[in-house]
């Protein structure tokens, strides 16, 4: 079955909340994602040479909300479209960023585990499985989309060694 009206809706209303309290969601998808897997602090640029988690830190906010933001985007794609589709040179970027800092698939499951709860803190009691259900749907399609482009980027540059 496709992605649903409702289940778009739902992510809509969850992010319309979650974005008047960007500063502490984005700390805490980051708290969440160093609970569920504290050896990838190494892998950020803003959290290899500390043991806190820096408050009020852009890069730190600016990958949290890019995560929560094109999700969210990712989830009305999926409604209008049927499929997700990131423009070329973002695409582009987001492969190449994530090819580069060796990203693999079990780190995706990680940040969507820690996206999942950060959404729970962000909606309390109006949190359903639905929801978390309709962002877990629209994050693995994004996810799939930015896998893909790591795989390309990948086995691209592996095809320019051997020229
Ligand atoms: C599918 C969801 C994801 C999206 C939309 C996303 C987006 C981005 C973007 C746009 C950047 C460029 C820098 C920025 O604007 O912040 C970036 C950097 C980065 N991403 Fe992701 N990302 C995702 C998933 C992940 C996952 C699963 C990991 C693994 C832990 C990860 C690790 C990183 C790292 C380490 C950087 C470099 C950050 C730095 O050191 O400044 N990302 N990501």
């Amino acid at each position: 079955m496709g992605f649903s009206e409702r289940q778009e809706t739902l992510v809509k209303e969850s992010w319309a909340v979650m974005k008047e309290d960007i500063p502490n969601l984005s700390v805490y998808l980051y708290e969440m994602i160093l609970e569920i897997a504290p050896e990838v602090r190494g892998l950020f640029s803003f959290l290899k040479d500390t043991n806190e988690l820096p408050k009020n830190n852009p890069k730190l906010k600016s990958h949290a909300v890019k995560v929560f933001k094109m999700v969210c985007e990712a989830a009305i794609q999926l409604r209008e479209k049927g499929e997700v589709v990131i423009t070329g040179s973002t695409l582009k970027y987001l492969g190449s960023v994530h090819l580069q800092k060796g990203i693999v698939d079990p780190q995706f499951e990680v940040v969507k585990e820690a996206l999942i709860r950060t959404v729970e803190k962000a909606m309390g009691e109006k949190c359903s499985e639905e929801m978390k259900d309709a962002w877990r749907e629209a994050y693995d399609h994004l996810a799939a989309a930015v896998k893909n482009e790591m795989k390309q980027e990948a086995t691209a540059a592996a095809a320019a060694l051997t020229v």
